[in-house]
């Protein structure tokens, strides 16, 4: 359509089929024969209000798809088309791992790949948005949607938000054969007080600015279709309310121009909040603050024709929600194809094809961390006797919270790639993911322990039987998938205590033990670092989990991964992360035992178990001292930071090397260091390469005193290593 036949066509509308294009319904209000409204109905929206609805989240499937749009159009009077959304996030059927894993890459190619393909997968089923990517930034490993963020870092997290973007909506944006993206939750919805689910956030606007916009920032500037509000406070006023937020800070100032979408219900929750009365007043305060749709609070349906009607909302304010709307599903198409790319036959090529599945297992291996290898007792040996034992060697939850349309059944466990394999290995089950009993309440399905006391107790008896007889053990432990992702707030952050009883019972027979941890949160695991040699940390790989990991520990293929959040030496330090700000009590780990006055806790230590960037190989790199082009920048030169890096071990290997800068002096209390620049780099066993990061003064702006987005004068500490605790140091200044 032409931009004047849109205009045309808006001007057509009725308010009540405005209001309708502006309404998300969930799929689940529609059957066969129509809508059936159900609750809502209670509210005021009726069956022919939902044949209104401007979009529908959650249905797939290419003849499911078209069914619904062709009802729907046929009742639209002007016949415009749905736009269908449903949450993309690690893969529609082929499933890769978790976010927070994807960051683990430090490769935004990676992610953008992932994107592509799960973009590729469900346009074929008819989608038109995901509501992905979710680019929070996360810091408290006790909050369950951690897993759904790539990571605790600013820089890290605008990487890979603008490929995710990118990989999603395709060339130019063109949404050819792919989705447009919902970026989201806007804004610091992974700020949640003491990782509590919904939980309010309580932020300073600098660390608002410096560290959680500029993801979204990022994705904003890759193009970005949509963005979700958040269901959290910020500063005490819901996001889903705040006109400070939406229109001052994301529409004017990060210049965001495309549709805005409330989080699920978001709107009526503004009640819950305390600050709407009722679904009329909600909706008043949601369209003053700029939110174009209301997903599933009906508070739009049912309250906005009446504050138009009385003045209190103007028609000219709904038209402008609408047409953002109408000019999406008009730039990816719809009105002359409102099937797009929907074909039973592209699902049957796309879906879980061989090149996906390959996909997959690619990037899972980019995604694992090693985080110790002692008596180098990975890789394992081709002929090596072992036991492979534990509750996640045959589990195949293994695709993420967030992963509602892959199957299980497609997943291949650990112990189908050894059997494919064909090397010397036994099994045994040891123990439950959960403890005996234990129950764990899900959105989609509910988990629970069926075994007993007395059934576990032989699985471990057996175990232990098996471990003895074995040179070496792998035992594959976790969380349940269901304590991790929304409503997965945990306040312990370890794995379930019968999984501890397995291991400890192994680790009497057997000393030789490789950890493969399962998790879709950073876990407090010094229980499983005092009792193994090595540990795998492999999150949540998704489809072909089994079959990277399995490639891994047989040394096809080699560790690279790197923590894209740190690993909390326990719960009582969350949340922890590299770039804390220094204190006047500032202290090192280690530093002045005896000195109780000082920045940390008195019974455990200030750094993390293992910090961010941190991950090992199979080979050793060495890092040469840092060198600078000049130890002078102005604001209008550069300086050039350089180390050459080496591989002193004996296989081939990829070590990320890490750039991070500190602002000795400001006006404004600045961070321990932070993150600036990533390059990786593959080297064969005993070749090297030199690594160079070009400084600008555009690193170092901050905001400043006065709230001025600048760099400051004076000296500068850079640092070229392998993770954040590199002591790999040298100055610069800046005149
Ligand atoms: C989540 C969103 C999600 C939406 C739709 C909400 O509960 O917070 O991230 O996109 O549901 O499924």
């Amino acid at each position: 359509m032409t931009e004047k036949e849109l205009r045309a066509l808006l001007e057509d509308m009725s308010l009540r089929e405005k209001i309708g294009q502006l309404t998300q319904l969930d799929a689940s209000v529609f059957n066969d024969e129509g809508p059936v409204t159900g609750p809502a109905s209670e509210l005021g929206l009726n069956d022919d209000d939902a044949y209104l609805c401007g979009s529908v989240l959650g249905l797939t499937g290419a003849a499911e798809t078209e069914a619904l749009q062709k009802m729907c159009m046929a009742k639209q009077p002007h016949g415009i088309p749905l736009l269908l959304m449903a949450d993309i996030i690690n893969g529609y059927k082929t499933i890769f791992p978790i976010p927070l894993a994807q960051g683990c890459s430090f490769e935004p190619e990676a992610a953008r790949k992932v994107a592509e393909i799960m973009a590729k997968e469900s346009a074929a089923a008819g989608l038109h948005v995901t509501f992905a990517p979710m680019v929070d930034l996360v810091r408290d490993a006790r909050w369950g949607r951690v897993m759904e963020s790539t990571g605790e870092d600013p820089y890290l997290n605008s990487l890979m938000a603008a490929a995710m973007v990118e990989g999603i909506q395709g060339q130019e944006n063109s949404y050819e054969d792919r989705l447009a993206a919902c970026t989201k939750h806007f804004a610091a919805y992974g700020a949640p007080i003491a990782g509590k689910e919904y939980n309010n956030v309580e932020l300073s606007e600098r660390s608002l600015r410096e560290d959680h916009l500029p993801s979204y920032k990022a994705a904003i500037d890759a193009g970005t279709a949509m963005m979700m509000t958040s269901f959290n406070t910020l500063d005490r006023v819901p996001a889903t309310a705040s006109k400070w937020l939406m229109r001052k800070i994301l529409r004017e100032e990060m210049g965001f121009n495309g549709v805005l979408i409330s989080d699920w219900n978001a709107i009526g929750e503004l009640i819950g909040h305390g600050v709407a009365q009722d679904p009329k007043s909600a909706a008043e305060l949601a369209i003053t603050a700029g939110v174009d749709m209301d997903m599933m609070s009906f508070s739009y349906a049912c309250g906005l024709e009446k504050l138009v009607e009385e003045g209190t909302v103007s028609e000219q304010l709904i038209d402008e929600s609408v047409w953002r709307l109408l000019q999406l599903k008009n730039q990816m198409g719809l009105f002359e194809n409102p099937f797009r790319s929907a074909s039973t036959q592209q699902e049957s090529e796309l879906i879980l094809s061989a090149e996906h599945r390959l996909a997959a297992r690619e990037v899972a291996a980019k995604t694992f961390v090693l985080l110790k290898n002692e008596d180098q007792l990975l890789p394992l040996e081709q002929d090596d006797s072992v036991a492979y034992i534990g509750p996640y060697i045959e589990e195949k939850s293994i695709l993420g919270a967030w992963s509602f349309f892959g199957k299980t059944e497609d997943c291949v466990s650990i112990r189908e790639a050894v059997e494919a394999r064909g090397v010397q290995a036994e099994y045994a089950h040891g123990c439950g993911v959960l403890n005996p009993g234990q129950a764990i309440y899900g959105f989609r399905y509910d988990t629970e322990s069926n075994l007993t006391e007395a059934e576990t107790e032989k699985m471990i008896a057996d175990a232990v039987a098996l471990a003895a007889n074995k040179t070496k053990v792998v035992i594959a432990l976790g969380e349940s998938n269901l304590q991790t992702g929304e409503g997965g707030s945990r306040g312990d952050i370890t794995i379930p205590d019968i999984q501890k009883k397995l291991l400890e019972a192994i680790y009497a027979v057997n000393k030789n033990i490789v950890a493969v941890i399962f998790a879709g949160r950073p876990l407090d695991i010094r229980d499983i670092k005092d009792k193994t040699k090595s540990i795998l940390y492999a999150w949540m790989p998704g489809t072909e989990g089994g079959s990277a990991i399995v490639d891994m520990l047989y040394g096809d293929t080699a560790p690279q991964g790197k923590l894209s959040m740190s690993l909390p030496y326990s719960v009582g330090q969350v949340p922890v992360f590299y770039s804390e700000l220094r204190t006047g009590r500032h202290t090192e780990d280690g530093a002045e035992p005896t000195n109780r006055f000082l920045t940390k806790y008195c019974d455990i230590p200030n750094d993390p178990l293992y910090p961010f960037g941190f991950g090992l190989s199979y080979t050793d790199f060495s890092i040469s001292p840092v060198r600078l082009s000049s130890d002078q920048l102005t604001l209008d030169t550069t300086v050039k930071a350089v180390a050459t890096v080496k591989n002193i071990g004996n296989r081939e290997g990829v070590e990320t090397i890490q750039l991070y800068i500190r602002d000795e002096f400001a006006s404004v209390a600045r961070p321990l260091r932070e993150l600036k620049g990533i390059k990786q780099v593959k080297l064969e066993p005993g070749q090297e390469a030199e690594v160079e990061f070009e400084i600008d003064t555009n690193m170092l702006r901050f905001y400043d005193i006065n709230m001025e987005y600048k760099a400051q004068h004076g000296d500068f500490t850079v640092w070229i290593g392998n993770n954040s605790k590199t002591d790999n140091s040298v100055c610069f200044t800046l005149n």
